[in-house]
């Protein structure tokens, strides 16, 4: 399976914040907002990773993760000039797919919450045409919206309707048998004038091969696009870090505890940031792994 981390865009909603730096290099309190969604694609078992940059942030993008092979990761990047849709990722991201099945995630999606890593697994395991995954909100009209019937099948997916028919938002998670490639060469633009991901997934569920699962309770999905929620996340991220010392997205503890690099590995990583608290954590996480039996958590 493949995966592409999609980072373009303008940020123009969170001016003049991203004037001088793109969205998905600031920081959500301990590290850059890129690392989330990464983390994510990371513990659904995925290492060939496309990361799309607007050309506002592709060098930065470069100098942060570099090939990825420091976290056992194939990381490669392409360019999209113009924010012309989510779903321009399947365009951009053709040859990267290769005919492979694929998760698509935003950059600026933080998802936190227990038992994910065994969710993400049986995604994988059982996709058959498309995975979305639905989670209630109070603001429901701001998203892609998740309607389905008194069985709870997906019968329809609207983009940021004005009377929303339930609270559903879908996030921005998805994962896709190869026929999104076709799906997304097909499309046209929306009235707004942007290749929408929610008209592929309107081809899914007319097609009856679309599946929603639902993050429940106990489960958070936030997204950092404006300035509210970005200072939002950034307080969830370090009240965690600091109550339970649950490090949400550590990149080299996943890859550790995936088995994708050895544990001297990560303490040479943590001492290189030793003066930072992060690079203290990847020291203390190293050592406390040392020649144990791995299993990854976010
Ligand atoms: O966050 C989940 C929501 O994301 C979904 O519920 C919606 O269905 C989906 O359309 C999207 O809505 P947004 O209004 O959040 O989309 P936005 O235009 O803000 O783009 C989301 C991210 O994708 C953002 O970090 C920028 C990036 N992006 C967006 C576009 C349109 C690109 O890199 N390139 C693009 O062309």
């Amino acid at each position: 399976m493949k995966g592409i981390l999609l980072a373009g865009g303008r940020g123009s909603r969170l001016h003049p914040i991203t004037v001088g730096v793109s969205k998905q290099l600031l920081p959500i309190y301990n590290k850059p907002m890129v690392y989330y969604p990464l983390s994510v694609l990371m513990l659904a078992g995925i290492r060939d990773v496309l990361i799309i940059c607007s050309p506002h942030s592709m060098e930065g993008m470069r100098t942060l993760l570099g090939d990825g092979s420091h976290l056992g990761m194939n990381i490669t990047y392409a360019l999209q000039e113009e924010p012309r849709g989510i779903a321009d990722a399947y365009r951009i991201g053709a040859d990267h797919v290769a005919g492979e099945s694929s998760a698509l995630v935003l950059g600026d999606n933080i998802f936190h919450g227990s038992g994910f890593q065994d969710l993400l697994a049986r995604t994988v395991e059982n996709l058959d045409g498309c995975t979305l995954f639905g989670y209630p909100v109070t603001d429901p009209e701001r998203y892609g919206v998740a309607n389905v019937d008194a069985a709870g099948r997906l019968i329809g997916v609207e983009e940021k309707p004005r009377s929303p028919q339930s609270s559903n938002a879908i996030t921005g998670l998805y994962f896709y048998d190869p026929d999104v490639v076709e799906i997304a060469r097909d499309l046209a633009p929306s009235a707004r004038g942007e290749l929408e991901i929610t008209d592929v997934n309107q081809r899914y569920v007319d097609e009856g091969r679309a599946d929603l699962v639902e993050l429940g309770r106990g489960f958070a999905w936030l997204d950092a696009g404006t300035y509210s929620s970005l200072l939002e996340a950034g307080h969830f991220v370090r009240t965690l870090a600091n109550r339970q010392g649950v490090h949400v997205a550590c990149l080299e503890e996943i890859a550790l505890r995936l088995g994708y690099i050895t544990a001297e590995e990560c303490h040479r990583m943590g001492s290189e940031m030793r003066h930072s608290d992060y690079g203290e954590y990847l020291v203390q996480v190293a050592l406390s792994l040392a020649d144990t039996p791995t299993g990854a958590q976010s």
